[in-house]
């Protein structure tokens, strides 16, 4: 019997074994220690073609960024570079790891509202091309060092756009928050930039939140952004040629379960967006592209029954698939021996917020078998600690099924001398 798990084409089970992109979970599990992640390359490829190709159809000058922040993983970035996106970085680390990958520093975009001095002159050193400022302090210190460098510095602004209040209220990142500036003071920046020579002001950001699956909510957007442009020209007769929409897809798998459209996404922006054919329009995908691409393979290591619930404990815990309000972390047997009792699953962590989703499994488990986490890319690796445990390898399942160690997991000794290091 080969049964596919909806919406995620990767995986299926023949004769009730899991197999990952055809290839069979005992190969890949082969001479591995419990636990690891496993990158699909497959399907992080594929994502980045779908994303391309349907906000291409119509959208002419389409800039696709991905947020290193969501997963900044060497191999990701590498792969990333050579599907021609850029990075969107938010630290001179990250800046440094989009520069290692070999992106040049006219396909990264920096962001962030605090950036450090040695960031900004890092970036416009290197002739940075997509800078989004979001303060005067900022955009003075920007001033100073382009004309310390004698240039003339491309600048963003982010805004945090002015929506219905229903719509506000759903938003991750509200417009009281710490970032972007508000659309009146956002104005301000651009009448300062205007004035100074040298600083260009060519575009407007915005970035509110994360797992976003609504049409209406981008029609809503877009209508403003159009406005705050047509604004823009028409009070300040400043001409904007960058419109930078964030990030904030939802995965691709939880977009396709929603029926969230991409191409209507595309065409939204045509439509919605006057003079398209003279606009770059940037998105800064990190979860649409990363999220699915990634499981976790762990091992059963305690079951017991308590309050009228069955527990299985995993060895990898939210040390590194952090509990964010957004995680879509899921659980597959890699051999299914039937219905079960319903079951929740929780890490090794003493700690009671170290469960992997709300939702009991019922399917069979037993100490020592074999699960597979799903939609563990986004915002785990980047975010993990070495919170009582040592954080897993990380291997690349590859277009041929082999497996290639591409991050080794932490070194327990070493942790422990670096406990010491003063000792
Ligand atoms: C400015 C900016 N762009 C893009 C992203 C990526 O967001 P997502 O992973 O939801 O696509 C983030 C995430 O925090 C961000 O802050």
């Amino acid at each position: 019997m080969l049964d596919i798990i909806e919406n995620y084409p990767y995986l299926c089970y023949e004769d009730d074994k899991l197999q990952i992109q055809q290839k069979e979970i005992e190969a890949i599990v082969e001479n591995k220690a419990s636990p690891f992640f496993l990158f699909l390359l497959q399907r992080f490829q594929e994502n980045v073609l779908e994303i391309k190709s349907k906000l291409g159809k119509h959208i002419p000058d389409l800039f696709i960024s991905y947020a290193a922040k969501a997963n900044y993983l060497g191999r990701i970035l590498q792969e990333s570079h050579k599907l021609d996106l850029g990075i969107e970085a938010m630290s001179l680390f990250e800046l440094k790891l989009a520069e290692k990958a070999g992106v040049p520093f006219n396909k990264i975009v920096l962001n962030g509202p605090a950036k450090t001095f040695d960031e900004l002159s890092y970036a416009i050193t290197n002739k940075i091309s997509h800078l989004n400022v979001e303060s005067l302090n900022e955009i003075k210190q920007v001033e100073k060092i382009a004309e310390n460098q004698e240039l003339v510095q491309k600048i963003t602004v982010r805004i945090h756009p002015k929506l219905k209040d229903t719509t506000e209220r759903k938003l991750l990142i509200k417009k009281n928050s710490k970032l972007g500036i508000d659309y009146y003071r956002g104005i301000k920046l651009f009448e300062y930039a205007k004035k100074s020579p040298h600083l260009d002001p060519i575009g407007v950001h915005t970035h509110v939140g994360t797992n976003l699956t609504s049409h209406e909510f981008y029609d809503e957007l877009l209508g403003f952004l159009n406005e705050y442009v047509t604004d823009l020209e028409d009070k300040l007769a400043i001409s904007l040629s960058e419109i930078n929409l964030g990030g904030g897809l939802a995965s691709r798998s939880t977009l396709e379960k929603e029926g969230f459209q991409l191409e209507k996404l595309g065409e939204q922006v045509s439509t919605k967006m006057d003079d398209i054919e003279n606009k770059k329009i940037i998105f800064e995908p990190g979860r649409y592209l990363i999220e699915d691409s990634f499981v976790a393979i762990t091992k059963v290591l305690r079951t017991k029954k308590s309050w009228g619930r069955k527990w299985a404990f995993i060895d990898v815990g939210a040390n590194t698939l952090i509990p964010m309000r957004y995680s879509h972390y899921s659980v597959v047997p890699t051999i299914f021996k039937g219905k079960g009792h319903y079951t929740n699953i929780g890490g090794p962590l003493c700690l009671p917020v170290d469960i992997l989703s709300d939702e009991a499994v019922n399917f069979e488990i037993e100490e020592g078998d074999l699960l597979v986490v799903l939609n563990c890319g986004a915002y785990t690796i980047s975010m993990s600690e070495q919170f009582g445990y040592p954080r897993p390898a990380i291997y690349q399942l590859t277009k041929k099924g082999l497996t290639e160690l591409i991050k080794p997991a932490d070194d327990m000794n070493q942790m422990i001398n670096d406990s010491f290091y003063l000792s």
